[in-house]
């Protein structure tokens, strides 16, 4: 990879990179990873409980922010995106002064949906219904017909706001109206830190695809924190080209990040590197909690989200999006950056949808047994242990509330 692709400003934890990255070449060397104090015994019913699904939406997705969308997506005053969350219908709307609102996607007249899911732009949100319209920033513009419809407070019938920031290039939001935002206290120093060091608002989003399986949203989230199924169930793909189960971890508490080899590096196993950056040598993944697996490669990143679905817990919804260097950045010729992130796309879809889409929505049949006993997640299962960890925490929290 040249070093014009790669993520610029990249390199303000790079000390600290090539450190962590020998500490993963070592654990290659003598069969090792990172690892918890114990294994965790789970059960089938927590991902298919009902009621531990709508905890999970109150408590997790209406209290904490998790990312909704990459800027780039909306980047003019008019653009819209609209989305289902696990609560809410909503719209994300880029408004006159380059802010984004995240408003309910639900006519305060009868409740018709005003956009379909989707993107584009709009001067106002128009109902489809008996047409009254609304600003860009929620509020009521018109009333059809109003001097028969009677007289109310048109203040009090915008659409309902819920709680949204930029930051780091994406759209944050907490699906619950009327909540507190604060990205950078719920990334924590370390983990904000991290992320402004990647420059993430000068990318681009040039692909993304959002997909309803029928599985639940941890068993979704889990597979894409796992390092230790790859040589297993991707043998012909990612197990050719990444390690398995070796892993250089870090614990921010709701967050992590790891690295992990490529096979490349196995020419240092036996040779030292010296002082020679190996960052070409790995991959490195963040989770950014509650439902965010951030990939960053040596040329671009990979933002995966997982989110449940607004009832079923047997269903979910996982987005993919590919963050690159525009052509100009990158110093690429447009139509061979195109042809670079088409193909880079196609392979991604198809390792998804071949292997491990299958696997996963088996698990979610195979987790209605109701005798199915206890499971167990291993010790070096580091990253599903500190979602799991997480979780519990946010639900916990409310016990006593
Ligand atoms: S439901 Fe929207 S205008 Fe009547
Ligand atoms: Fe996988």
């Amino acid at each position: 990879m040249s070093e014009a692709v790669r993520p610029r400003g990249s390199d303000a934890v790079s000390v600290d990179r090539e450190a962590r990255i020998r500490r993963a070449l070592e654990h290659l060397r003598q069969e090792t990873t990172d690892q918890f104090e114990t294994p965790v015994y789970f059960a089938p019913g927590e991902f298919t409980d009902p009621e531990l699904a709508e905890r999970e939406r109150d408590l997790v997705f209406g209290r904490v922010p998790s990312i909704v969308a990459h800027s780039s997506e909306i980047p003019n005053t008019y653009d819209y995106k609209a989305l289902r969350l696990p609560r809410n219908n909503v719209i994300l709307s880029r408004q006159r002064d380059g802010s984004v609102k995240a408003l309910v996607n639900l006519c305060r007249h009868r409740g018709a949906m005003l956009e379909e899911e989707g993107c584009g732009k709009r001067r106002l949100f128009s109902c489809p219904y008996h047409r009254w319209s609304y600003d860009i920033d929620g509020s009521l513009r018109t009333i059809t017909r109003d001097t028969t419809v009677g007289e109310f407070d048109r203040s009090q019938l915008g659409l309902v706001e819920l709680p949204c920031e930029e930051r780091h290039g994406f759209i944050w939001l907490i699906d619950r109206p009327g909540a507190q935002i604060d990205v950078a206290a719920w990334l924590g120093e370390e983990m904000d830190a991290i992320l402004a060091g990647y420059d993430l608002g000068e990318l681009l989003c040039v692909r993304s695809e959002g997909f309803e399986e029928p599985v639940n949203w941890k068993l979704m989230q889990d597979a894409f924190l796992d390092g230790y199924h790859i040589q297993y169930a991707h043998p012909n793909t990612a197990g050719k080209i990444i390690h398995t189960n070796v892993m250089a971890f870090e614990d921010f508490t709701n967050h992590c990040r790891f690295v992990a080899p490529r096979k490349t590096i196995d020419r240092f196993l036996e040779e030292d590197p010296g002082e020679q950056s190996l960052v070409d040598y790995v991959t490195e993944t963040h989770f950014l909690g509650p439902n965010v697996t951030l990939l960053k490669q040596p040329d671009h990143f990979q933002l995966l989200t997982f989110r449940p679905h607004h009832e079923d817990p047997a269903r979910s919804i996982m987005e993919m999006r590919l963050i690159v260097p525009s052509a100009e950045r990158a110093g690429m010729d447009p139509e061979r950056w195109t042809r670079l992130w088409d193909k880079n796309w196609q392979i991604l879809i198809a390792v998804l949808h071949e292997e491990d889409f299958p696997v996963l929505r088996n698990s979610q049949k195979a987790m209605a047994s109701k005798d199915g006993g206890q499971m167990v997640l291993g010790r070096n299962e580091v990253a599903n242990q500190l979602f799991r960890r997480m979780l519990d925490g946010l639900l916990e929290a409310d016990a006593g509330a």
